[in-house]
C-alpha cells in the first residue's frame, strides 16, 4: 500500500486513548519514543486470549494449554517473519530491549570475553546498551571503546577502521538514536565489523516499529527490540540471535521450561530459544506482539516510515523557526523524533508547560547522559512521532512552544 492510499484519520481511530483530554485539552501524544499507544486490535487480542485460551504453555496436556502454546509459538514465528530470520528458533522472547542486551552480555559475554578484549560501542548509546557492557567489562577485564558522535549527530564513521582492531569481539550500536534521531547505516557497520572478525548487536528499540528490518540484508548477529514501542504491550521484547551463535551460549537464568533433565547436582538444557526462557514467559505479551505485528504489516512499514519521517522533517523545520531554538540531530534523513533545546526554558519546565496544554513531550537526558554531556546540555526536550500523529498536531505544538517562550521570557 502506498502512503497516499492509506486513510490515516481512520487509522487514528484505531487508538481509543487518542480521544482523551488532558488538562481540558485534546491529547497530543508526542512521547512515542518512550512508548507507543496501543490499537484496538492488540487490546482485543489480549482480551481474547485471557477470555478464551488462558493457560500455561509447554506443560499442560489439556486443550487450553495447547491453544496457549500454539498462540505463543505462533507469535514467535510471526516475529521471525517480520525480521526475515532464518528460523523461529532464532527468536528469544524477553521483557524488552534492556533484558535482551543483558542476556547477550551475560550469556555470550560471560563465556567468551577475556581481559584485554574490547567491546566497541558508540557515544550515542542508550544506557541499556552501555551499562550492561560496563558491568561485563568490570567482571571480565574487557575494555570499552567508542565511535564518536559528530556535531551534526552522525557517527564519525571514518574512525571505524582504526577502532575495529583484532581485540574487538563485539560491536554493539543503535539503529536509530533515541535523542538525535540519527539513522545509522546498519548494513555497512555490520560489514566492516564482520571483516574485522567482530560480532554485531543492533539495538533496534527505535527502529523495529518504524523501518523495514531484513536480517539477511543487515547482516547482524544479534538484534534487540521492545514490543511496547511498536503497539504491543509492555513487558515483551525480542532478542534475535544467529543460530550458530545461540548454540554456543550457556543459559543465563535457570529454572523451569529451559531444562531437558534435572538431577540434584546438575541439569541439562534445551536448545535455543527455550534454553534462554526460564520460567513462565509473558504469554499474553507475546500474543499481543504478534497482533501488533499483524496490525503494523497491514499498514506497511514503508508507509509508516514515509509518514513518520515527513512529520519529523516538518517538526524540525518548524522548530528551527522559533527564537533561541537549537534543534539536535542530522538535517537530512532522521527517525521519527526531534530533540531540541530552547534558550529561555529548561527542558523540564518546558515539558511541564506543554503538559498543561495537553501536549505530551519528554524532557531530560533520555537515558543518554554521556551524549548530553558531550553536547554540553543538561537535557533536551523531545517530540517523537508515530503514524497516528498529524501535521495539525505539530502546528499546535509550535503554537504551545511560542506561548512558552512568551511565558518564560
Ligand atoms: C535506543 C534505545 N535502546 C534501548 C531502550 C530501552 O528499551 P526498554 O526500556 O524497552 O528495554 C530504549 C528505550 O527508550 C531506546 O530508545
Amino acid at each position: 500500500m502506498s502512503r497516499a492510499s492509506i486513510d490515516w484519520p481512520a487509522v487514528r481511530q484505531d487508538f481509543p486513548i487518542l480521544s482523551e483530554e488532558v488538562h481540558g485539552q485534546p491529547l497530543i501524544y508526542f512521547d512515542n519514543a518512550a512508548t507507543s499507544q496501543k490499537p484496538r486490535a492488540v487490546l482485543d487480542a489480549l482480551r481474547n486470549y485471557y477470555e478464551h485460551d488462558n493457560a500455561n504453555v509447554h506443560r499442560g496436556l489439556h486443550e487450553l494449554s495447547s491453544r496457549a502454546t500454539e498462540a505463543y509459538e505462533g507469535a514467535r514465528r510471526r516475529v521471525a517473519g517480520y525480521l526475515g530470520a532464518a528460523s523461529a528458533d532464532e527468536i528469544i522472547f524477553t521483557r524488552g530491549t534492556t533484558e535482551s542486551i543483558n542476556l547477550v552480555a551475560q550469556a555470550w559475554g560471560g563465556k567468551f570475553l577475556r581481559a584485554g578484549d574490547v567491546i566497541l560501542l558508540t557515544e550515542m548509546e542508550h544506557h541499556s546498551n552501555l551499562v550492561p557492557w560496563q558491568l561485563l567489562a568490570e567482571r571480565t577485564g574487557a575494555r570499552l571503546r567508542f565511535v564518536a558522535v559528530r556535531e551534526d549527530g552522525t557517527l564519525a564513521l571514518d574512525q571505524l577502521p582504526q577502532l575495529l582492531t583484532p581485540e574487538v569481539k563485539l560491536f554493539a550500536f543503535t539503529h536509530v538514536s533515541n535523542s538525535l534521531g540519527t539513522i545509522n547505516p546498519v548494513a555497512e557497520l555490520c560489514r566492516q565489523a564482520r571483516a574485522a572478525g567482530a560480532l554485531t548487536l543492533v539495538d533496534a528499540a527505535q527502529s523495529a516499529g518504524h523501518l523495514s528490518i531484513d536480517l539477511p540484508e543487515l547482516g547482524c548477529d544479534f538484534l534487540a527490540f521492545s514490543g511496547h514501542k511498536m503497539c504491543a504491550p509492555t513487558g515483551i521484547g525480542v532478542l534475535y540471535g544467529r543460530a550458530e551463535i545461540l548454540e554456543t551460549m550457556p543459559p543465563w537464568q535457570g529454572g523451569g521450561e529451559m531444562i531437558v533433565s534435572v538431577a540434584l547436582e546438575r541439569s541439562t538444557f534445551k536448545k535455543a530459544p527455550h534454553r534462554f526462557e526460564a520460567g513462565t514467559p509473558n504469554i499474553a505479551g507475546a500474543i499481543g506482539l504478534g497482533a501488533a505485528i499483524d496490525y503494523l504489516e497491514r499498514i506497511g512499514r514503508p508507509a509508516i516510515f514515509a509518514h513518520d519521517s515527513q512529520l519529523a522533517a516538518y517538526a524540525a523545520e518548524q522548530l528551527a523557526e522559533l527564537p533561541g531554538m537549537r534543534v539536535l540531530g542530522p538535517r537530512s534523513e532522521r527517525g521519527a523524533l526531534v530533540g531540541f533545546v530552547m534558550e529561555a526554558v529548561h527542558p523540564h519546565d518546558l515539558t511541564t508547560f506543554a503538559d498543561q496544554n495537553g501536549l505530551a513531550l519528554r524532557g531530560g537526558h533520555h537515558c543518554n547522559q554521556p551524549l548530553m554531556r558531550k553536547f554540553g546540555l543538561p537535557g533536551t526536550t523531545r517530540a517523537s512521532f508515530y503514524f497516528y500523529n498529524t501535521m495539525a498536531e505539530i502546528d499546535r505544538m509550535i503554537e504551545i512552544l511560542r506561548a512558552a517562550v512568551r511565558f518564560f521570557s
